[in-house]
């Protein structure tokens, strides 16, 4: 288990312990490293190196318990009309608390602000996404991801995930005909 994970549901499920929601400062990236490789070391995530972290540091967005990074996401623009969701992760003991739905719906949010009418994500729980209206498809429709980021990946071209898909503007325009 994730060091010192023990009491954390313990406080959250407490009506006095608040966690908050915030953009990372460059000395979160060691613990926002260790969140993502402790589920690496489980083979649910792919891991990565705190150098990553702080080139990607404005991308990220943590949830914090009391100083203690306990959820992480980040949402990095791969191209013109693609977001991508990476690096989504909440600690075991704090799970099933919203805590993973606020981060994707940051994600959302960000990608609404810069006009950005799609997000990806390359999963091992695609039924996770489904419920924000993800839709599964074919890596081989993203090749500016798979020659961007993939090919530099260890496990590439077997990684396993799965490629998820969510059009925001099919989302607007349902709920504008609703
Ligand atoms: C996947 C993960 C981020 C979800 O975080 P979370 O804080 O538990 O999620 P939430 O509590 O916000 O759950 C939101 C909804 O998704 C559902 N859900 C949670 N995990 C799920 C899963 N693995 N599969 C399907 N649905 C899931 C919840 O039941 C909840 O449903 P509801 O809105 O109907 O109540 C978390 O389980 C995690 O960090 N897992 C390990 C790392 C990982 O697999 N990351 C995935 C991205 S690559």
């Amino acid at each position: 288990m994730f060091a010192g994970n023990a009491d954390i549901g313990k406080q959250l499920r407490t009506t006095m312990t608040k966690y908050k929601f915030r953009k990372p400062v460059i000395a979160d990236a060691p613990a926002i490293t260790g969140l993502i490789n402790h589920f690496a070391e489980k083979r649910i995530m792919l891991p990565r190196a705190v150098a990553d972290v702080w080139e990607r540091i404005r991308d990220f967005t943590i949830c914090e318990l009391k100083g203690r990074v306990i959820g992480c996401v980040a949402a990095p623009v791969l191209w013109e009309d693609m977001l991508e969701i990476r690096s989504l992760a909440v600690i075991e003991s704090a799970q099933k608390m919203g805590i993973g739905r606020r981060l994707v719906e940051f994600c959302l949010q960000d990608a609404r602000m810069l006009g950005i009418p799609r997000v990806l994500a390359l999963t091992y729980k695609p039924d996770f996404f489904r419920r924000f209206g993800f839709q599964e498809c074919e890596k081989e429709t993203l090749p500016r991801k798979v020659w961007k980021d993939c090919i530099y990946c260890p496990l590439f071209p077997k990684c396993g995930e799965t490629a998820v898909v969510l059009d925001l503007e099919a989302i607007s325009a349902k709920s504008r005909s609703c």
